[in-house]
């Protein structure tokens, strides 16, 4: 038998084949994520944040397998912070990851156990490790798409609340017209 394997489209990270699952995030979905309330609130919630193509060849919780997907960020701003996803850390926490940006300009900010924050700029071609107990999320700082192929183990879940609750120690917020990471009060 010959099957025929998933497609990366290397200039955009679109993903094809059977098995493919999406799955999209809104402005109104991402409630908390943004530090400016009221802008967010001003905002239309249906607004597309992002979109991620997930392939899921084992089913979640296995050991030993591999997940891939590629995530779509909007170009955008609520107040002065750029669009970004949730972010989330690994459980267990000693599960790593990588990405591979395929389209656009942006950032990964990566906070490790000391919530110390980094970021890492992603431009086309841009590899990222990311260290196992490491939160990450990425901020699109470009004018256009930005897309990152991503490849992680599959007995990791994503931790969001956390996250959510604790948030990460700084922002990338656009200050002068480029961005900036700034400390949390
Ligand atoms: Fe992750």
């Amino acid at each position: 038998m010959i099957s025929e394997p998933i497609r990366i489209d290397f200039s955009t990270g679109e993903l094809t084949g059977e098995g493919v699952e999406e799955v999209c995030r809104t402005l109104g979905q991402l409630e908390g994520v943004f530090r400016d309330a009221e802008a967010w609130g001003a905002m239309s919630p249906a607004q597309l944040v992002y979109r991620v193509q997930l392939y899921r060849p084992v089913q979640k919780g296995v050991a030993g397998g591999l997940f891939w997907g590629t995530t779509f960020v909007e170009p955008g701003l609520v107040g002065d912070e750029y669009f970004m996803t949730k972010g989330h850390v690994h459980v267990p926490r000693d599960r790593s990851e990588y990405y591979v940006t395929t389209g656009g300009e942006g950032a990964l900010i990566l906070m490790d156990e000391r919530r110390q924050t980094r970021v890492e700029l992603m431009r086309p071609g841009s590899l990222h490790y990311i260290p196992s107990g490491h939160a990450h999320r990425v901020a699109n700082t470009g004018p256009g798409v930005l897309s990152f192929l991503a490849c992680w183990p599959s007995d990791t879940e994503n931790d969001y609340e956390s996250v959510l609750e604790h948030g990460f120690s700084a922002r990338l917020r656009r200050v002068d017209g480029s961005p900036l990471l700034v400390e949390e009060p």
